[in-house]
C-alpha cells in the first residue's frame, strides 16, 4: 500500500510516452498507408493514440490531486488509502484492458472512447472510490478552503457528470436519432473538457501558491470571482463542440464567448503570480517554473486560433481540417501537459537536480517548445491549404486537394520526431527519478 502514488505517477508518465509513440506510428500510418495497412492502420492507431493522450490527462490530474490531498486539507494523514488503492487497481487495470481490446482490434464506444462500451462500468466504479477518498477527508477538514481545492473538487465531480452524460447513449432513446446522439457526444466530450481542465488549472494554482509562498492568490474576492468564471465555462463552453449540429445561433454565440472566458482567467493568474514571484523562489523552482509558463504562452497561441477560426470567413475554410487538430493537440500538449509535467517535477523535486541532468532537462524542455510550434505550425498551415483547395478549387478529386497537404504533414511528422525524442527524454528522466531515487521515498510514498 506504501507507494501506490508513486505506481500511479509511474503509470501517468508511462501512459504519456505510449502518447507520444502512437502518435508518432499514426502520423507515418497517414503518411505511408500502404506499408502500414498491412500491420497497423491508422484507424487502430488513432484510437490508441487519443485514448492514451486523454488517460495520460486524466491520470496526470488525479495522481498531482492524490499527491497533494494530503498537504492541503488532509492534516498529513492518509485515512482513505483503501479507497485510493482501489481507485488505482480499477483504473490502471481498466486502462490496460482498453489497450489490449484495441490491440485487438474491438472497438465499439464512441469517439474519443471507442473501446467496447462495458469497460466504462469499472472505470464508473474506480471514479466513485476516488470521490470518496477525496471528499469524505474533505467535508471532515476544517477552516476555509483555497481555490485550487475548490477546483478540484469541482472537476471531480463534473468528471462523474460528463462521463454519465457521455454514456447517455447506450440508452436505445438516444440513439434512437442521429442528431440526438451526437448532440449528446459532442456536448458531453466538450463539458469533460472542462472538468478536467478544472482539475488541472487547480494544479497549476497551487504550485503557484506553492513556488511564491503566495497564498493570497489562491484566496480572496478576485479569487472566487475567477473560480465562478471557470465553473460558468465548465457548465456552459461545451457549445463551441457542436457548431456542426443545428443549434439556435444565441446557443453557439454564448458559450463561444464564454469559452474564450477560460482561457483569459489562466492567462490573469500566470500574471498575477509572476508579479508576485521572487527571483531566488523562481530559480529553486526553475523548471516548474517553465513549465508554466510554457502553459500561459499556449494559451495564448491557442486562444489566437481559436479567435481567428472562429470568424465566419476564415472557418468557411478551416472548418474539419488539421486546423481543428491543430486546436485539440495545441490545447492538449501546450496547456494540459505543460502544467502536468510542471505538477510532476514538483512532486519528483526534479529542480534539485544539478548539472548535466539539469542541463540535458533544459535543453530537452527548450527543444520540446521548439518542435511543438513547428508541429502545430505545420497543421495549421496543413489545414489552411486542405480547406483553401476544397472551397476554391471545386473540380479538383481529393488525392489532388491532398497532394500539397501531405507534403507539409511530412514537416509535421518531421517536427514530431523531435516532439517525441525531447518529451520522451524529461519523461525517462522523471520516471528513473520517481522509480530509483531513495531521498524522495518519503515524499512519494502515502
Ligand atoms: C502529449 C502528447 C500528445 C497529446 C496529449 C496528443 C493529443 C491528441 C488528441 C487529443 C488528438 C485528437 C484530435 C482530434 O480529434 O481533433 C490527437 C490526434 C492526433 N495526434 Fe496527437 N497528441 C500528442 C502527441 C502527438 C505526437 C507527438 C504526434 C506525432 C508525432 C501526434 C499525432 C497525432 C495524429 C496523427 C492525430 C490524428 C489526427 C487526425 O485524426 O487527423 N500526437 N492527438
Amino acid at each position: 500500500m506504501k507507494s501506490n502514488i508513486r505506481i500511479y505517477i509511474i503509470s501517468a508518465l508511462i501512459l504519456l510516452l505510449t502518447t507520444l509513440i502512437f502518435g508518432l506510428l499514426a502520423t507515418w500510418a497517414f503518411l505511408f498507408p500502404e506499408v502500414y495497412n498491412k500491420f497497423l492502420p491508422f484507424y487502430q492507431l488513432r484510437p490508441f493514440h487519443v485514448s492514451a493522450a486523454l488517460f495520460w490527462i486524466i491520470t496526470g490530474a488525479t495522481a498531482s490531486i492524490l499527491f497533494y490531498k494530503k498537504e492541503t486539507f488532509a492534516n498529513g494523514k492518509n485515512s482513505s488509502a483503501l479507497l485510493e488503492t482501489g481507485f488505482m487497481v480499477i483504473w490502471l487495470t481498466t486502462i490496460a484492458a482498453i489497450f489490449i481490446c484495441y490491440g485487438l482490434k474491438m472497438f465499439g464506444g464512441r469517439e474519443y472512447w471507442e473501446f467496447p462500451p462495458i469497460l466504462c462500468l469499472p472505470l464508473l466504479i474506480s471514479w466513485i472510490l476516488l470521490m470518496f477518498s477525496f471528499y469524505v477527508p474533505l467535508f471532515k477538514s476544517t477552516g476555509k478552503k483555497p481555490m485550487y481545492i475548490w477546483m478540484w473538487a469541482t472537476g471531480i465531480l463534473f468528471f462523474l457528470i460528463t462521463f454519465v452524460e457521455q454514456n447517455l447513449w447506450q440508452i436505445s432513446w438516444f440513439r434512437a436519432s442521429y442528431l440526438k446522439e451526437i448532440t449528446v457526444q459532442w456536448k458531453s466530450n466538450g463539458a469533460m473538457v472542462g472538468a478536467w481542465n478544472q482539475m488541472i488549472y487547480g494544479t497549476s494554482l497551487y504550485l503557484m501558491v506553492k513556488i511564491s509562498g503566495d497564498e493570497n492568490i489562491a484566496k480572496g474576492k478576485t479569487a472566487f470571482f475567477f473560480y465562478m468564471l471557470g465553473l460558468t465555462n465548465l457548465m456552459f463552453n461545451w457549445g463551441h463542440h457542436i457548431y456542426n449540429v443545428p443549434t439556435a445561433a444565441w446557443i453557439r454565440d454564448t458559450s463561444y464567448i464564454i469559452s474564450m472566458t477560460e482561457w483569459v482567467f489562466l492567462i490573469r493568474m500566470i500574471q498575477s503570480f509572476k508579479k508576485t514571484l521572487e527571483q531566488r523562489a523562481k530559480l529553486r523552482h526553475l523548471l516548474t517554473y517553465r513549465f508554466i509558463i510554457a502553459a500561459e504562452f499556449w494559451v495564448f497561441m491557442n486562444l489566437l486560433l481559436t479567435l481567428s477560426i472562429s470568424v465566419p470567413a476564415i472557418n468557411l475554410y478551416t472548418h474539419g481540417t488539421h486546423i481543428t487538430v491543430a486546436h485539440a493537440m495545441g490545447a492538449t500538449i501546450g496547456i494540459n501537459t505543460m502544467i502536468l509535467l510542471a505538477s510532476f517535477t514538483y512532486i519528483l523535486k526534479i529542480d534539485d537536480l544539478k548539472g548535466r541532468v539539469s542541463r540535458f532537462l533544459s535543453f530537452s524542455y527548450w527543444l520540446s517548445q521548439f518542435s511543438l510550434s513547428c508541429f502545430w505550425i505545420a497543421l495549421i498551415v496543413a489545414g489552411l491549404i486542405k480547406g483553401y483547395r476544397t472551397v476554391e478549387s471545386c473540380k479538383l478529386n481529393f488525392q489532388e486537394i491532398m497532394e500539397p497537404v501531405l507534403r507539409v504533414m511530412k514537416v509535421f511528422s518531421y517536427a514530431g520526431v523531435f516532439l517525441v525524442i525531447s518529451i520522451a527524454s524529461i519523461v525517462i528522466v522523471y520516471l528513473y527519478n520517481a522509480i530509483k531515487l531513495k531521498e524522495f521515498q518519503t515524499q512519494i510514498e502515502i
